[in-house]
This record gives C-alpha cells, structure tokens and sequence, in this order.
C-alpha cells in the first residue's frame, strides 16, 4: 500500500492495470491518463461537496429540468463573444434583454440597451460605471471637478459594490442598517447625497434578509433633492433576485423603470431567472443613460454591433437557456413557479416562528428568503452556528451570520427557497431543525466553539 503523502496523493483506487500509483497533486504530470481514470478522480472529488439540491444558502439555480440540460449540453462550446460566427445567438441576446426591458416597463422596450453579463456582480459594475461616467461627462461639461465621486447605498449592499467602489475608485458612503431601518429609506438618505454622488443603489431583495428596499420613496426623496438643492441623482437597482420576482408576485408594486429616476435595473438570470450559474442581466432605461464613449463594437453579420462587459469570452450557453426558461414558462410559468417557492417560504417561515427559541427578523412577503434571530437571553448554551451546524450534519446547508456593522452583534440564520425546495422537503427540514432544537436545548452546557463553521453565508 503507498504511504500517504499530502503532494502525491491522487491515487483512484479501482485496481485498474496502471491505477495503482500516485499521482500529482500540485504539479502537472508529465505523461497523460486515460480518460475514465482522470473522470473518476474529479467525479469523486467532486462527490465530496455539499448536495446543491440541499444548499439553501445560495441564490443560485440549483435544478432545471431534463431539456434545459440537453439544450445546456448541445451549446456549451459557444463563445458569446463571437457574435458574427454565432448571429442566431447573439440575436437572442439582443431578444432576452428587451424582453427584460419590456418587464420591467422600459418607457421604449426596442430603444433600450442591455446585454447579459456573467451574473449580477458583472452586471452592477457596468451600472455603477454607467452611473460614474455620466456624473464625470456632465461634470466635465459644466467645467467643475471630477475628482471625488460617490455611491449612496445600504450598509446590507453586496459585496460586488464594495468591489465596485474600491475597483473604480468611488467613495462608497454607506447608510447603516438598524433595527428601526432595516433597509435602506427615504428619511436618512439627504444626509449623504451632495453634488459628487453619482448615483443611489436601491436593492430589491436585500442578500442578508431578502427585503425590497422602497424604490419608489427613494426616488421621491432624491426629487425632493432636486428641487432643493439643484442635484439629479439616478437610482441604480440591483435586482439581483427581486428583479426577476416582483413583476409576477407583486406586480403593482413600483421599483422599475415607471419611475424615470431608475436609469439601470441588473438581476441574476441564475437566481430567480432560474437558469444554471453564469448568467446575469443589466439593461438601461433609455440609450441615452448608457453613455455612448462606455460602448465597444464587435463585427456582427458584416456590420458592426455595440457591446459593454468587463470580459471578453463568456459562455452563450446560459444565455440560451434563459430563453428557454423564458419560452418555456412564459408570465403565468414564471409566476406560478415564484409562488410555490413563496408558499414554501411562507410555510416555513411560520413554523419555525412558532419554534420557542426564534423570531422572525425578516418576512416573506418580497422574495421567498427569510431570516430568523434568535431571542433575546434564549440561552447561553446555544446559538445560530450550532444549529447550523446540527443541520449540515444532515447535508442541509443553512447558513447562520452576522448583521452588517450597526447590527454586526446580531447574528441571523437564512433560507432561501428556491424552485427544486418542495413542501415535502421543506416538511423534512422542519423537522431535522426540531430535532436539532430539542437536542441542542437538552445539552448540558455550551458545545466547543472550535471547528464550527461560522459566518458561512452564500450571496
Ligand atoms: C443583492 C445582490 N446583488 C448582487 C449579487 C451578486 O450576484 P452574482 O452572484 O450573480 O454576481 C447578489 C448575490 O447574491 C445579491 O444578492
């Protein structure tokens, strides 16, 4: 038997003539396995991580059906950036953003302009450069400085606008989060706009809680703003989940382009626009809100066609899937299939609510996610991160973390129900958390703090 060593320790042990030596680890081999050999040393590797289906710490599609991965496995050798060799592909793009622009009540759905991205981080970063460019061109014009911009958002933002900050070098001026605000409102936001801030981020569903930020009232402050004080502040909205959740759940609600402040809307197409990961979506309310010097043209059919996008090869695959799912479900699909998450979530919300040690810290009523504390003096012998721990022992990945700065003492434990999480899986969820309840209530004292897994959270 070879001893075990940390660098040579790739050894798939099925007795195959040839298979019974160590392999690299961190080095490349010099000579080639057979493929079945290299298959099975990734596949099982591979085995090793969490159960997508049971990761309800992620946003990220995790189940589409049987011909989206057929559809899936036919495309994936196509790069999206060859627009002339792959026009059919290029041209559904061009048909999945207006489409989006259209649901999102664009003034003008064919004189938008968007494109697809690698997924909401790629897509916020181009409304964020869209937003810095504007603000600079229009400085630039009036003859004043362009030397400090600055974004007004939630201290809850994802990390992609720290990201965005700290890579284009614009102040991040973060309103904090408390218990009487837990998002981002109209009241405070005056105390942080001035003539360098280039744009508002509103988000709808906010990643620690799932909540709607209040477009609508955001944009009434920053009107009010105008009037006052002669500043025109766009709203950006990340709409990495709710995005592609409002229009069928709450579509009276106004977060989108019926509100002209709102130059840009991104979402995920691989969150609730429930296509596998690598695809995301931003679209302008108007061509005139993407300034044209952000624009680069690639060759398209013999002519030239507009582009933006950090990257320059990316997978169509996703890109076609999106236009499936849209074919596919269509307004009432997409509908039907956001609510029955939402009945999960509603479901799963109350009872744990009912369970003596937790509350409620966010509701269910915008996107199906959910987060819960636990009470105030509970007990000293438990906390979040045990639970969460309990329950990864059953395979259910169920993150437990703390609130961003004003809140950061308080810890909150989320799901996220995503289309694939049924009520008969969420029923034995419940009960594997009861479980773990009643075991963790009858210890003796407090579990090892060593080893757990902490502050584990999936954006
Ligand atoms: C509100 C928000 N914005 C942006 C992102 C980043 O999205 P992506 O993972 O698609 O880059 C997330 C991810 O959860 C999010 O929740």
């Amino acid at each position: 038997m070879p001893e075990f060593d940390e660098t040579f320790d790739l050894n798939p042990l099925f007795s195959r003539p040839g298979e019974m030596e160590k392999k690299m680890k961190f080095s490349l081999e010099n000579g080639a396995m057979s493929p079945e050999t290299a298959y099975q040393i990734v596949h099982d590797e591979a085995m090793l991580d969490g159960n997508a289906r049971l990761n309800l710490a992620t946003f990220v599609t995790t189940w589409m059906d049987p011909l989206a991965t057929k559809l899936y496995a036919e495309t994936v050798d196509k790069n999206m950036i060859d627009k002339d060799e792959y026009p059919a592909t290029a041209a559904i793009e061009q048909r999945c953003w207006t489409i989006l622009a259209d649901l999102w009540n664009a003034p003008n759905p064919q004189h938008t302009i968007g494109t697809s991205t690698i997924g909401s981080s790629e897509a916020c970063m181009l409304g964020g450069l869209a937003l810095k460019r504007r603000w600079s061109n229009e400085r630039k014009a009036a003859g004043k400085s362009t030397e400090a911009p600055n974004i007004v958002m939630s201290s809850a933002v994802q990390v992609c606008w720290e990201k965005f900050a700290n890579y284009f070098e614009v102040e991040a001026r973060y309103v904090p989060v408390t218990e009487e605000h837990q998002t981002l409102d109209s009241e405070n936001i005056k105390d942080y706009v001035d003539e360098n801030t280039i744009g508002v981020v509103a988000i709808l569903g906010v990643t620690y809680t799932g909540m709607y930020e209040p477009v609508a009232e955001i944009a009434a402050a920053l009107d009010e703003i105008e009037q006052e004080k002669g500043f025109n502040v766009p709203i950006h909205v990340d709409g990495a989940s709710g995005a592609f959740i409002a229009p069928f759940l709450q579509p009276d609600l106004v977060w989108d382009f019926r509100l002209e402040r709102v130059h840009s809307i991104s979402t995920s197409g691989h969150k609730y626009g429930l296509v596998y990961p690598g695809i995301g979506w931003v679209v302008w309310r108007e061509e005139k809100d993407l300034p044209e010097d952000l624009i680069f043209k690639v060759s398209y059919l013999g002519g030239e066609m507009p582009t933006l996008a950090l990257n320059f090869s990316r997978p169509g695959a996703q890109v076609l899937l999106q236009y499936y799912m849209f074919l596919r479900l269509g307004r009432q699909g997409y509908t039907e299939v956001q609510r029955s998450s939402q009945d999960v979530a509603n479901y799963l919300a109350e009872e744990i609510g009912k369970l003596g040690p937790f509350e409620l810290w966010s509701p269910t009523t915008d996107i199906p996610v959910f987060a819960w504390r636990l009470k105030k003096a509970y007990t000293e012998k438990w906390d979040l991160y045990d639970l969460s721990n309990q329950l990864r022992q059953h395979g259910w990945l169920v993150p437990a973390y703390p609130m961003p700065d004003n809140l950061a003492d308080m810890t909150v434990q989320r799901i996220v129900v995503k289309n694939g999480l049924s009520m008969s899986l969420a029923g034995i969820l419940l009960e594997k958390i009861r479980e773990a309840v009643a075991y963790l209530d009858g210890l003796e004292g407090p579990l090892p703090k060593e080893g757990r897994v902490t502050a584990s959270y999936s954006h």
